[in-house]
């Protein structure tokens, strides 16, 4: 079985581990973008500094596994915007899913969604009425995870090469 709590500073090296399930795929998908983390320590200072924001909600998954502890399989990391508008917006709230990561051998086990609704739940409580996120084109798992999940197309960003 597996749980999902929230993300404390205690589990800064957990998420820099399980980060690399999601940033290893875009580093393959996109080498001229991402690149490997070329310092561990920054990358723990990357979720410190995360996890120190107001407005981060961070959760992490583990699978219970007998007679030993349990086991960090995923995270999710998001944040909360209260975007007062402008004269061409309306004032909108809503939580943005930055990272979001399963590890391979755990695939298709309802793991990801489970992510997602902790970031749902929190997001309502902290009054938003949506849940937003980006994917890059080249990520059709990610593409198709999200479709799944009732997320629906909002906004496109184009490239060309110069
Ligand atoms: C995307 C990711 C988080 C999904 O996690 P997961 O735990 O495997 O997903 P779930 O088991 O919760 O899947 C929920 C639903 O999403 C859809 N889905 C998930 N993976 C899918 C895939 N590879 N192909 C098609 N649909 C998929 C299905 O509808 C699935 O429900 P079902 O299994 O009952 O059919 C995981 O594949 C991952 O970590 N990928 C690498 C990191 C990444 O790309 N992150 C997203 C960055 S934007």
């Amino acid at each position: 079985m597996t749980t999902v709590r929230p993300a404390t500073q205690e589990d800064v090296a957990v998420l820099a581990r399980l980060n690399g399930f999601v940033h290893g795929p875009h580093v393959e998908g996109r080498p001229d973008f991402f690149q490997p983390p070329s310092d561990k320590e920054k990358l723990a200072s990357l979720f410190h500094d995360f996890l120190a924001g107001e407005d981060a909600l961070a959760f992490i998954a583990e699978a219970e596994a007998e007679e030993a502890e349990a086991r960090p399989v995923g995270y999710v990391t998001a944040t909360i915007h209260h975007n007062p508008g402008s004269v061409l917006t309306r004032p909108r709230s809503f939580a943005f899913v930055e990272h979001i990561a399963v590890d391979p051998e755990h695939a298709r086990e309802g793991i990801g969604a489970a992510l997602v609704e902790a970031v749902r739940a929190a997001g309502k409580d902290a009054g938003c009425t949506t849940v937003l996120t980006d994917v890059w084109d080249f990520n059709k798992t990610a593409l198709a995870f999200f479709d799944g999940l009732g997320f629906v197309p909002m906004h496109h960003w184009l490239e060309r090469s110069l």
